[in-house]
């Protein structure tokens, strides 16, 4: 690799001077030229004495094929710039601050280094910390606010060039705002690192186009000269899916204990229900209609009938542990499923569609249960729609991705923003009559099932459920 060095100070000098000393194994780095306005400088003196190509301004090297980096040593951001401006393609161009941070590591594992295995173990270290901070997110930012440098893999994801970003505030760029960060939600690292000169870490969380939640963490590292602190290494990491999959398996394990304890009071209360309803029964039956105790003893049956349902729905809830599963066509499932729900349909005066791929293969599924949970996302789809709405239920395989998606959406009422986190709790409810069951029941079959439930919706457009099967889905569960 040959590397072209603009301003010739001491610290090229020792730049050319490590290079001379130590033999590199992956990279072969060469100086091959130096460009300083000073003639006596000591960098530049070093490249001449050595037969290296000198200048006076470094727009020669835009004319030479031999140079695949520029490393800017002066630390003007001017210049850095005009270089990213005029630097062919292929040339890659280091700023002060990234030669700096480089040097840092370099100078930290040379002062560490006692043996030769101890050596080894330092440069796995920090080629480690390297890798990893090419893979995520870096900014080197000074202590005013203002980017000094920035990694591909964010320049890539904010969709700017370089010398669009280089110069400008840190805020403006990835916040889009006029001032620093701050908030709970975004408190600000930089100055938390500026004002304890120590490492930093926090989260912040931003709504994307969907208005979905997505987390960032952000680690600020100082970057210290003669004991103050001239800025900060920024790094960040999208942890949305961890964080996702955490708060996945706390209402997995909280189903799981409510889903036990419902199986345990359903139990008990189901046996007593039955007396009283026979009970009442029988002396009803015992009773003249015209008795004033007729009609009473038929509220009693019909509110006991009612609490029998309810009873039903939670051992279903509690029950949802054993899937037996089979090769199944969900298509052919789903067209059941229309034909069960399509009455309820047509009596609220709702279009009900299906859109079915002929290319899904068959899936590895309890069929009654998956019957079950289809039904209950009909049902909620035919009772939060008005007259003259829509509901559709549509399937898609992407062999791509080997995933079945089962799509249920209607036309009607939405879920506030508040309720979205709620609605598969068990027992969370918006309607009268309602008992919050059927959602929590859904999301238990579909995890049985290893299948993801998302739900998509905004008040007054809509919602729309999507069940994803991987096609793997149970077949090497050990059930
Ligand atoms: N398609 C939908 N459109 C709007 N809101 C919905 C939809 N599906 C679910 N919800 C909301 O989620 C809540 C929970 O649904 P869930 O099916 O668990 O219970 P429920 O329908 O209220 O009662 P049940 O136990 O009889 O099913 C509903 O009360 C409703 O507020
Ligand atoms: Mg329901």
């Amino acid at each position: 690799m040959n590397i072209a060095v603009v301003g010739g100070g001491t610290r090229c000098k020792r730049l050319i001077d490590v290079i001379d000393r130590h033999a590199f194994e992956e990279i072969d780095p060469r100086v091959v030229a130096v460009a300083d306005t000073k003639e006596d400088a000591p960098g530049l003196a070093r490249a001449k004495a050595k037969g290296l190509f000198v200048t006076r301004d470094y727009n020669d090297f835009f004319n030479r094929d031999d140079i695949d980096l520029i490393i800017e040593l002066t630390g003007n951001m001017d210049i850095y710039n005009d270089i990213l401006d005029k630097k062919k393609k292929h040339v890659r161009a280091i700023s002060d601050a990234t030669a700096q941070l480089f040097y840092e590591i370099a100078r930290i594992s040379t002062l560490q280094k006692k043996t030769d295995q101890e050596l080894q173990e330092t440069r796995a270290r920090y080629k480690a910390i390297i890798n990893e901070l090419i893979q995520e997110d870096v900014m080197v930012i000074a202590y005013d606010y203002r980017i000094m440098d920035i990694n591909d893999s964010l320049l890539n994801k904010l969709g700017l060039r370089r010398r669009d970003v280089i110069g400008q505030y840190c805020y403006e760029i990835t916040h889009r705002q006029d001032l620093p960060c701050s908030g709970k939600n975004h408190p600000c690292p930089l100055i938390q690192t500026m004002n304890t000169k120590k490492p930093f870490q926090t989260t912040h969380t931003h709504l994307d186009k969907d208005n979905k939640k997505i987390y960032y963490s952000i680690s600020t590292y100082p970057m210290l000269e003669e004991g103050d602190v001239i800025g900060a290494i920024e790094i960040s990491r999208d942890i949305t899916q961890d964080i996702n999959m955490q708060k996945a398996m706390m209402q997995q394990e909280k189903l799981a204990s409510i889903g036990r304890l419902s199986a345990g009071v359903a139990h008990e209360i189901n046996n007593p229900l039955t007396t009283i309803l026979t009970t009442a029964m029988l002396i009803q039956e015992d009773l003249d209609p015209e008795d004033p105790n007729f009609e009473e003893l038929g509220t009693i049956t019909s509110e006991t009938l009612r609490c029998r349902k309810i009873v039903t729905s939670l051992l279903d809830f509690a029950r949802q542990s054993n899937p037996v599963k089979k090769e199944n066509d969900i298509n052919k499932i789903i067209k059941e499923c229309l034909v069960l729900t399509r009455k309820q349909a047509a009596f609220k005066d709702l279009t009900l569609t299906s859109e079915l791929a002929d290319n899904i293969p068959p899936l590895y599924i309890d069929k009654g249960q998956i019957e079950q949970a289809i039904i209950n996302l009909t049902l909620n789809a035919i009772e939060a729609t008005d007259a003259g709405g829509s509901l559709s239920i549509c399937t898609t395989y992407s062999r791509y991705r080997q995933v079945v998606d089962v799509v249920v959406s209607d036309t009607g009422s939405g879920i506030r923003e508040n309720d979205l986190g709620k609605i598969f709790d068990p027992f969370f409810t918006t309607k009268e009559s309602g008992n919050g069951l059927g959602l929590a029941i859904t999301h238990g079959i579909i995890e049985q099932h290893n299948a993801t439930i998302d739900v998509f919706s905004k008040p007054g457009r809509g919602t729309t459920f999507t069940i994803k099967f991987p096609l793997s889905s149970g077949k090497n569960d050990a059930d």
